[in-house]
């Protein structure tokens, strides 16, 4: 692809000025994110309800994560916790791995508190071959609990026909997850909750690039959620020396988004992954939306 015009600033990342927003297409947009992994769109979108109009327009369909509250139809409020959260593909250790995540910043912070942003496909190129041969040889596996509320949310997001948490069932989310082999799900009717087990490779080929990438949420503690134990499909443990090898190239790669108040960033989620500096400056209003393409 040819470098476009409206490239500039960063080698990362595709900046679109206001007066190239009108004409850029679904099309585009994709052929866009295909190259640089994330485009940053500069004082397009004025308020939230925009945001969820343009994240429907340019995807097929919604995800979310039901333990945030809605904004709008398609943005959820950013949380508002402080502390630092590592690198992660959003949602991408569950089954219901979005394609895209978008975040919408209404009002940007004047000092640090900062999205970050690593891309994948330079953090695999850097790895040594005995860190990248065991991740392609060993698929990792995350398993956690989810409380009840939470996965009876999920499953009336994506059955039309169940609106009322209270009447979903369980075989209601076995089905929805389907003859997925990759996930395990067990119900523990005593407090309502499931425990679910989902393994997938660290690396992953994007849908946008068809390039391979270390993507994974390895790094990244999990805020709303009992944290998962993350270990190998097979039940091994990660090797301490390739949990630091991976922390100390992925820290070489990451970079702030540089937030401006009505950005908005469409990163793809299953190449590059997103990280939060801890939160130093109250002034901070940035949406969040998960679509898939
Ligand atoms: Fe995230």
């Amino acid at each position: 692809m040819n470098t476009p015009a409206y490239h500039s600033e960063s080698p990362d990342v595709s900046i679109i000025e206001p007066r190239h927003f009108a004409s850029l297409g679904k099309a585009e947009l994709y052929e866009l994110l295909g190259h640089y992994g994330v485009v940053l769109l500069r004082n397009c979108i004025h308020n939230a309800e925009d945001f969820s109009a343009y994240v429907k327009q340019n995807s097929s369909r919604l995800s979310l994560d039901p333990a945030r509250v809605m904004v709008g139809g398609a943005a959820q409020l950013v949380d508002a916790g402080r502390q630092a959260i590592g690198l992660h593909c959003e949602n991408g250790n569950s089954p219901f791995w979005p394609d895209i995540t978008w975040f919408y910043c209404q009002e940007a912070p004047r000092k640090g508190s900062q999205t970050t942003l690593c891309d994948g496909e330079k953090v695999l190129a850097k790895l040594s071959p005995a860190c990248r041969t065991f991740f392609e040889n060993n698929p990792i596996r995350y398993s956690r609990t989810v409380a009840g509320d939470k996965w009876r949310r999920l499953v009336c997001h994506y059955s039309p026909a169940l609106s009322d948490p209270a009447a979903v069932e369980i075989e209601d989310l076995m089905q929805i997850v389907g003859d997925d082999s990759q996930t395990q799900i067990s119900f523990n009717p005593a407090d309502d909750s499931i425990h679910y087990a989902f393994s997938t490779s660290a690396i992953l080929v994007s849908e946008f690039s068809q390039r391979p990438a270390f993507a994974n949420s390895i790094l990244g503690p999990s805020f709303n959620y009992e944290v998962p134990v993350i270990d190998t499909a097979s039940g091994l443990p990660i090797p301490s020396e390739f949990l630091h090898e991976i922390a100390e190239v992925s820290a070489q790669y990451t970079y702030p988004v540089g937030w401006r108040d009505h950005d908005m960033v469409m990163i793809d989620n299953r190449r590059v992954m997103h990280g939060r500096e801890a939160i130093v400056d109250e002034r901070r209003r940035i949406f969040n939306a998960l679509s898939y393409r």
